[in-house]
This record gives C-alpha cells, sequence and structure tokens, in this order.
C-alpha cells in the first residue's frame, strides 16, 4: 500500500510518501519503506516575529504544498523501484468539474492553495497512491486547513481516501521506526514491549502517555502552563536569540560545558517533587527573566557568559526535570519501553539523559533520530497504518475540532486520542 502523508498544523509544511506491507498489529508497525520524506521550514520567516504567526503560516503552506508535492513526486519518480507509478490520465473536465466546488469555498480563505492547485498539470497524471494521512490537529487552525483542504481536493480528484491523524499520535508512531535507513529500505520495524510511557515534548505539548497498544492512550501527565519547547523558545527570547530557541540554547549550552563554564545560578525544577507525573515550565521561563534582568548591564545588555550560563543551567533544570517525571512514570506504571516524539526530543543533553534511563530500568528506548524529531509528513503517514483500513469519517470543510491558537489547540487535545 501506497500512503501519502500530508502535515501543516505549524511552520513546517510537509510531506511523504511510504509504501507498506501488511498491517499493524497492536505492538508492531507493518514492513515499510520510506519512499520520499519533504520538509519545507518556514522558521525563518516567523523569526522576526519571535513565534509562528498563523495567518503567515496560513499563506506560505497555501503557496507552497503543491510545488512541494510536485517535487514529491519527482523523487517518486527516480526511486528505484518506482513500478507503482502507473498514471491513470484525469481529462480537463474531470479536473476542472473537481475542484470548481472549492472556488467558492477557498478563494477567500486560502486563495493560494486554490491558484496553484488549479495551475498544476502534473495533478492530471494519477500516481497509484492508496490512502491519504492529513494532520487534523492539534495544531493551528488556520494551517491545519491548508494541508486538509489539499487532502481534500486530491483525495476527490483522484478517488483516494482520507485518513485524519492526530499530529500527536504521529510523534509517537513516527519513533517506532528507523529513519535513517537509507530512502527506499524496506524495514521491519520492531515489536514495542507494552506497556510503553511516551513522553512528548514540542512547542505546544508536553506529555507522558501511556502505550496500551499501539493506537492505545492515555494521557497520565502534562503541562499545567507553558510546553517545554515553548520555555526553551521564551528563555531564548529573553536571552536575546532568535526563534526557534530550542536549537539556539542547545548549542550556547554545549559551548558553555565545552568551555568548562560552571553555572553559579540556580534556576527552579518546578514540581519535581510533585506526587503526580505533570510539570510546570512558566516559573521556570520567569526565573530566567529575573536573572536576566538583575544581570543586566546599565545598557540593558547582557554579556556573553551570563548568556552561557544560562543556557547550561537552563537545559539542566529542564533535563532534571523531564527525566525525573519519565522516571515516575515508569516505576508507577511498570513501562516495558519508552517512547519519546516531539521536535525537543533533538536537544543532545535530553538524548543522554533518556538514554542512561532507559538503560538503567533494562527497557528498550525509541527516539526519533535527530532529523526526524520535529514536525515532518512520514509520521503522519505512519500513523495511518494503524488506522482501519476502511476510513470511517471524511474530512468536512468545518467539521474538526476548533483550534484557535497555538496555545489552546496544541495544548488541549483532550484527555484520550
Ligand atoms: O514537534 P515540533 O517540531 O513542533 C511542535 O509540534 O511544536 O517542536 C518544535 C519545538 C520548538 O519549541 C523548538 O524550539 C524545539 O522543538 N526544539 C528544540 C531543539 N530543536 C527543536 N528544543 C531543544 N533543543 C533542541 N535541539
Ligand atoms: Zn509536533
Amino acid at each position: 500500500m501506497i500512503i501519502l502523508g500530508i502535515e501543516t498544523s505549524c511552520d513546517e509544511t510537509a510531506l511523504a510518501l511510504i509504501e507498506t506491507r501488511g498491517v499493524a498489529t497492536d505492538t508492531a508497525l507493518p514492513e515499510c519503506r520510506i519512499i520520499a520524506s519533504l520538509i519545507h521550514s518556514q522558521a525563518e520567516l516567523h523569526s522576526p516575529y519571535g513565534g509562528v504567526f498563523p495567518t503567515l503560516a496560513k499563506r506560505e503552506h497555501g503557496k507552497n504544498i503543491v510545488p512541494l508535492f510536485h517535487r514529491l513526486l519527482e523523487e517518486w519518480k527516480a526511486d528505484s523501484d518506482a513500478e507503482n507509478l502507473k498514471h491513470v490520465r484525469i481529462s480537463d473536465d474531470k479536473f476542472k468539474e473537481t475542484i470548481e466546488p472549492f472556488r467558492a469555498e477557498l478563494e477567500g480563505q486560502n486563495p493560494e492553495l486554490f491558484e496553484s492547485f488549479q495551475a498544476a498539470e502534473f495533478l492530471k497524471d494519477r500516481p497509484d497512491i492508496d490512502r491519504i494521512a492529513v494532520t487534523e490537529g492539534p495544531g493551528l487552525e488556520p494551517a491545519l486547513w491548508v494541508g486538509i483542504n489539499f487532502a481534500r481536493m486530491l483525495g476527490q480528484l483522484w478517488n483516494i481516501p482520507i485518513i485524519p491523524i492526530d499530529h500527536m499520535e504521529g510523534h509517537i508512531v513516527g519513533s517506532l521506526i528507523d529513519s535513517e535507513l537509507p530512502q527506499g529500505k524496506w524495514q521491519e520495524p520492531k515489536e514495542l514491549p507494552i506497556p510503553s510511557i511516551a513522553l512528548l515534548i514540542s512547542g505546544g505539548h508536553t506529555e507522558l502517555i501511556k502505550v496500551s497498544t499501539i493506537g492505545s492512550y492515555e494521557i497520565i501527565g502534562k503541562t499545567k502552563d507553558d510546553a517545554v519547547g515553548e520555555a526553551f523558545d521564551k528563555s531564548a527570547r529573553l536571552l536575546g536569540l532568535p526563534y526557534p530557541g530550542g536549537p539556539q540554547i542547545s548549542k550556547l549550552a554545549e559551548s558553555a560545558e565545552d568551555g568548562g563554564i560552571v553555572p553559579t545560578i540556580k534556576l527552579p525544577r518546578p514540581m519535581m517533587n510533585s506526587r503526580d507525573l505533570d510539570f510546570s515550565f512558566s516559573g521556570l521561563k520567569t526565573a530566567v527573566l529575573y536573572a536576566v534582568r538583575s544581570n543586566s548591564l546599565p545598557d540593558g545588555k547582557i554579556t556573553e557568559r551570563f548568556r552561557k550560563e544560562m543556557t547550561l543551567e537552563f537545559e539542566m533544570a529542564v533535563t532534571e526535570t523531564l527525566d525525573t517525571k519519565l522516571r515516575a512514570a515508569i516505576e508507577e506504571h511498570s513501562a516495558s519501553s519508552v517512547i519519546i516524539g516531539g521536535g525537543v526530543a533533538a536537544n543532545v543533553r535530553l538524548r543522554k539523559a533518556f538514554t542512561i534511563t532507559a538503560q538503567e530500568y533494562g527497557i528498550p528506548l525509541f527516539m526519533p533520530g535527530r532529523n526526524v524529531s520535529g514536525d515532518n509528513a512520514l509520521m503522519i503517514a505512519l500513523a495511518a497504518t494503524c488506522k482501519s483500513q476502511t476510513p470511517s469519517r471524511s474530512l468536512k470543510a468545518h467539521g474538526t475540532k476548533s483550534l484557535s491558537s497555538r496555545h489552546a489547540s496544541r495544548g488541549n487535545l483532550g484527555e484520550q486520542f
């Protein structure tokens, strides 16, 4: 089966194609190979705003998704095993007839998407794709709609069923394969020993999830305020570093450590000793704010040494907090494995800490490669392999949850998904 994955929940336009053999079980994904996976990041564009600007994200997704899809199909053509690329030609009349109903809906809302779809001649050649998997949430609503509408138009034009995917489930499932294998190579994903504990750490979420089987999840702990990635981004901003702040803090903290800097300022480890599995990161950010204020020079600037010291201490505080809660969750739920997912999983200090933890408990660790820890469409396509083979619901124009802001939407999916 060939599955197209679409992800536009935040500031990455991402598309991927995978091929699978067989079906997923409760504890393993099917045999699969990555045909192609492309990500177009808008991070630089949003950088001056210090965060993601939703309307700009929508416009950019709308402008870029069709050209990116063209590139994806070109990569598929270059793939050695391109036998599936038997094109069926769509007539001009059928093309027009299918997309015309979308005109009224999209012309005001996302004209960039409609115009580029309408002008894309290559869409008249239908390749052999069996399923379209698209992120339906959580995420920024205007951004999500671009992916959803692209999926709807393509699904209708090529008569392909659509499978709506939860972004957070994508982050879980995306960690279960070896993304570093060469493109096109078949792999049999490892069995997931269950129950498993998943720690999802991203710009919008910090959650501990008990995974009873692939597809059955229970949130057992979450942040009461800011997500950990958000704390990285906001603290970086306070320290005068550009968005996205996570990689910037990471880099500086590493150089601080290499330079033998030992932090003299102690930041709090919020809720580390609370009995539950919840987190809180807004206090940490406030502590960074106060430290910056009291260590600023008369001209309001901070020294490079202070900045480095703060990044190192910040990373140590976050690592200690996350790792302590992860250990508590493993013990409380007698976990047989650990899954880490989300953009913050690219952080080297955290990766080292989680590796040691899993080793100490003698359980396997499923962690995404650093290249796929951030948002991507590969994880969305993979998540579709564990959904029913006959999609039960199709996406309607305004049928998904109301998602209003990065925080509200990314933080409040509900207790179960
Ligand atoms: O999963 P993701 O790509 O998007 C969301 O679903 O939010 O995560 C993005 C977050 C951002 O907050 C970014 O600063 C953070 O991941 N991040 C990092 C690192 N790389 C990305 N945080 C810490 N260290 C990193 N190396
Ligand atoms: Zn994400």
